[in-house]
């Protein structure tokens, strides 16, 4: 299967997940794990985190059972330390989570659930404002196999882009080739929104619905083949390996009833049809004394406030397939990030762009230290590009530029990234190389 990049320029890299992990109870990691492949070895306890790693298995068979002593809080507490806000949407995951795990156990203990229904998760929100990022920092704690796709990478037929099978194919790749634990595993969709067919919201032509449709089996209760019918390679290698007698015990097909689907999508321009609709039934009800006041506070609603109204139907509207959307029964939305928590994203997040400038000045052996002024003048310059915080990036990008290019030649050791540097570096680029300092 080709490999599905994701289609934003995140800072971080691909997401990436790894081996089961086995989490001692109430454990939870102190720092995330990326990489392909996580290193199958403890960590020691670091400084001053009142919590220690789990341990790795190290010998984890292919057939291993997951432990997860985890709570839907411990898990909000974790997306704290790398995205600021988002306080419902850290409660929604934490529980989804949970009970997807819980779920998971019992079945692995024989206590079957027999009508037990899939908490599928709808994430939405303007663009950059961390839904992303909270399902990457979440794929880091949790110990399933997980696999992330852009929608928008997909094909109905699977002969242009991917076929949707190919991410559950992909589940078994990342639980090393267990089909037993990719039956338990996590798939994040980013970008459904853009798999929306009709009116404005949507531009994508029928093959969107297609997706959907295929999508549809997958997040119920669905089989699909271990070997891709389109991977002629596999196929052959099968068939060789059945002929010599080494079928293994492996099944041949991967059920999906046991995994959990996590999708977002910015739905740009769902907030305004949710005010029409609004708009709508409060109109409707006029005649009520109070009708003209709910009308004013409607024309009022930010597009946060609008998200958080959000129902089914306006989802079906905007162009997703009411099976699409009807098998999404936990929905939350994601609130925009204002000059303050931009601020807080620079200073406080453990992901924050501020350590990667740190780093690159330090490779050079620069110590570049951010002051709070200077923080609060590149969050207020972010917060009018309105793409959230990634308006960070663009705004750092433009104010480190010069100093990026010339300070590694030159005599400074250390400087001050302050409101004057923000607001004029070149100026201060200018007085650092004449003074040094
Ligand atoms: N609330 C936040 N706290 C900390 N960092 C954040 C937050 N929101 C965004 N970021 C930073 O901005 C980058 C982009 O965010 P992310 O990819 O999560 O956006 P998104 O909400 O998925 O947007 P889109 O709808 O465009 O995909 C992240 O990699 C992260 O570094
Ligand atoms: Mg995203």
């Amino acid at each position: 299967m080709p490999k599905i990049p994701s289609g934003h320029p995140d800072a971080l890299g691909p997401l990436t997940e790894g081996p089961a992990v086995s989490l001692a109870p109430s454990e939870v990691p102190a720092t995330p794990r990326r990489g392909r492949s996580r290193p199958a070895k403890p960590a020691a306890r670091p400084q001053g985190e009142p919590w220690a790693r789990p341990e790795v298995a190290a010998t984890a068979a292919p057939s291993e059972r997951f432990t997860f002593g985890l709570k839907p809080r411990e898990i909000a507490r974790h997306l704290d330390r790398f995205v600021i806000g988002q306080a419902e949407a850290k409660k929604v995951l934490g529980v989804a989570l949970c009970d997807h795990f819980q779920h998971v156990r019992m079945t692995q203990e024989g206590i079957d659930a027999p009508f037990y229904q899939k908490q599928n998760v709808l994430l939405l929100g303007p663009t950059g404002v961390g839904k992303t990022h909270l399902i990457r920092s979440a794929a880091e704690l949790i110990g399933v196999p997980f696999v992330k796709a852009d929608a928008t990478k997909f094909s109905e037929t699977g002969y242009v882009g991917g076929d949707v099978d190919d991410l559950v194919r992909d589940l078994v790749r990342r639980a090393g080739g267990s089909v037993q634990r990719a039956e338990h595993g996590i798939i994040y969709l980013d970008e459904v929104d853009k798999l929306a067919t009709r009116g404005e919201g949507g531009g994508r032509d029928v093959s969107g619905r297609g997706v959907q449709t295929n999508l549809l089996k997958l997040m119920e209760d669905g089989d699909v083949p271990v070997v891709s019918p389109n991977d002629m390679n596999a196929q052959i290698q099968n068939a060789m390996s059945a002929m010599r007698g080494n079928a293994s015990a492996q099944p041949e097909t991967i059920n999906t009833r046991h995994i959990l689907f996590i999708v977002s999508g910015a739905f740009a321009g769902l907030d305004q049809r949710i005010r029409s609709r609004l708009l709508g039934e409060a109109t409707a009800a006029a005649g009520s004394a109070d009708s003209r006041g709910s009308l004013a506070r409607i024309s009022r609603l930010d597009a946060d406030a609008l998200h958080a109204e959000a129902v089914t139907a306006d989802f079906i509207q905007y162009g997703l397939e009411p099976e699409f959307v009807g098998r999404l029964p936990v929905r939350v939305a994601c609130h925009g990030l204002d000059e303050d928590d931009l601020f807080h994203v620079l200073r406080r997040s453990e992901s924050s762009l501020v350590r990667q400038y740190e780093r690159a000045f330090a490779a050079y052996g620069i110590e570049a230290v951010f002051t709070d002024g200077g923080l609060r003048s590149l969050a207020r310059m972010a917060g009018r590009e309105n793409t959230g915080a990634r308006g960070l990036m663009t705004v750092c990008e433009r104010v480190f530029r010069d100093l990026k290019f010339a300070l590694p030649s030159a005599r400074v050791r250390r400087f001050e990234v302050t409101e004057e540097l923000v607001a004029d570096p070149r100026a201060a680029l200018r007085r650092l190389l004449k003074t040094g300092r």
